[in-house]
């Protein structure tokens, strides 16, 4: 009988990706998926550590499973990804009974360390060197970037799928703990790329992601020189199947031309860029070693406009980094409403151990600070969300159907399905359709908009003999 495995994920799309990987890997050996924890065989976590909250929240997830363990023993329970890699044996001390640790750089070790427990070897412990641990080559060599088999079963949709080109961080800003969970940055030589773009698109994908930290800082020297984030669009461009093509997340000091003009001239490149400012303070910045004044972040988004005055430009932001006053968050509120952003992420900053930030500042911003000012910066973001969403009223946007929205789960079976999907620019649009319609890009024309959707009408007239499709 198959074995069960059952898997949560939280963290970024690095991490969706890796679950998707492990998740391969052990279907290779038996294992089949299943939504209930009491069920599995097998219980994975793979997680995150760049927030305090994330990792206290699976600490939780476990402790609830502490009964079913003491009944069922041979249920095995890990802990992989990014959290893993930082508490390493704190994991075994706060949770005796989890069997398993493994760090982001060794996933390809999981499936043989389920059986060596299984065969009564006991606990289990998987992680990479730590930053200090020894030379820069070393280190990196310790980081194995996992990318076997793809599984289209755990993909966000057969679909849609995510492509790592880049692993690691080193960028060291100081607050962040990236650098040391998920080791060197490390760029994938291109040709694995484009090997597996070509085989997701034999497998029926539309649309690849490409991921890394810093993605824009890919760079590949090998025998034919050095390939760029640019060189590796335009080589993907060329895979006829692939419909569009995103790449997320962008460094700002690394936004340079030839990147700009290769969205600019490849139609099927996403004119969608996240590039994360994480302050309007150069006195903010500074303390967070981002590497670039104020001043460099509006010359790079001038140039963004002015190379493409359409795209959707998104950003992050950290409020209450330590010693930001009050007159630093209101030179955040002016950049946001300065360049408009489509959506930001808005963080509290939240104090890392093992990083720089932890070890020189004082977590010094009240918690009811970091509260006030994250919904202040939501409100100006979300009006201005709205605003520009409402430039979309009246006009047709090509969508590509990612399958039933949330709220048709709610709907009565005669109701029709309310679909969801995304367009080029990134924006979320949802209209009632058919479940034949998931996977198609369709033209859609909206009709109402908020802060985070367009409300849309699917457009399809049948005129004469032929399919008459307007186009936005
Ligand atoms: N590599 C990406 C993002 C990494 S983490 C980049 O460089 O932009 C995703 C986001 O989490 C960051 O952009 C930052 O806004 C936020 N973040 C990282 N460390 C944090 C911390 N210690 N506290 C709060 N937010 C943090
Ligand atoms: Fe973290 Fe900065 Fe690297 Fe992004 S660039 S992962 S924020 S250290
Ligand atoms: Fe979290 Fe690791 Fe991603 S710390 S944000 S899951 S790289």
């Amino acid at each position: 009988m198959a074995k069960k495995l059952y898997i949560e994920t939280v963290g970024c799309q690095m991490n969706v990706l890796d679950s998707e990987l492990v998740v391969a890997s052990l279907r290779q050996r038996g294992f089949e998926l299943t939504s209930f924890v009491e069920e599995a065989d097998c219980v994975l976590f793979n997680t995150c550590s760049v927030r305090e909250h994330a990792e206290e929240k699976v600490y939780s997830a476990l402790g609830r499973l502490k009964n079913a363990k003491r009944r069922h023993p041979h249920k095995v329970i890990g802990v992989i990804g990014c959290m893993a890699q930082n508490h390493q044996r704190t994991v075994f001390e706060r949770a005796p009974y989890v069997d398993l640790v493994v760090g982001p750089g060794q996933l390809h070790q999981v499936p043989d360390l389920i059986d060596k427990i299984a065969a009564g070897a006991g606990p289990q412990l998987e992680v990479s060197l730590g930053r200090k641990d020894g030379s820069r080559e070393l280190v990196a060599r310790s980081h194995e970037s996992f990318d076997p088999l793809r599984d289209p079963a755990m993909r966000p949709t057969p679909f849609q799928a995510y492509v790592r080109i880049q692993i690691g961080c080193d960028k060291f800003c100081t607050y962040c703990i990236v650098p040391s969970v998920r080791g060197p940055e490390q760029s994938r030589p291109p040709e694995h790329i484009l090997a597996e773009a070509r085989q997701l698109a034999a497998d029926g994908c539309k649309e690849i992601t490409l991921l890394g930290q810093t993605v824009n800082s890919y760079r590949y020297r090998g025998a034919g020189g050095t390939t760029r984030l640019s060189d590796l669009l335009y080589a993907l461009h060329g895979i006829a199947a692939i419909e569009r093509i995103k790449f997320v997340t962008n460094y700002p000091k690394d936004m340079t031309d030839d990147l700009l003009a290769a969205v600019r001239d490849l139609p099927k490149v996403c004119k969608y860029l996240h590039v994360p400012a994480q302050s309007g303070s150069n006195r903010v910045l500074q303390r967070m070693k981002r590497g670039y004044a104020i001043e460099e972040y509006r010359e790079m988004h001038a140039r963004i406009r002015q190379w493409l005055p359409e795209a959707a430009v998104t950003s992050d932001f950290i409020v209450g980094f330590s010693g930001e006053s009050e007159d630093d968050f209101q030179q955040s509120c002016e950049l946001v409403r300065e360049c408009r952003f489509k959506n930001s992420f808005i963080f509290k900053y939240s104090v890392r151990p093992g990083t720089k930030g932890a070890e020189l500042y004082a977590d010094d911003v009240p918690e009811e600070v970091k509260r006030r000012r994250n919904n202040e910066l939501l409100a100006i973001q979300n009006q201005i969300a709205e605003e520009d969403n409402g430039r979309f009223l009246g006009r047709q946007v090509e969508v590509l159907v990612e399958g039933p929205s949330k709220a048709s789960l709610r709907r009565t079976a005669d109701e029709p399905v309310q679909l969801v999907g995304r367009t080029m620019c990134d924006r979320i649009v949802v209209f009632d359709g058919n479940l034949r319609q998931v996977g198609h890009t369709l033209p859609a024309s909206v009709y109402d908009a908020n802060a985070h959707t367009l409300f849309g009408a699917v457009v399809t007239q049948h005129v004469g003999p032929e399919l008459f499709t307007l186009t936005s």
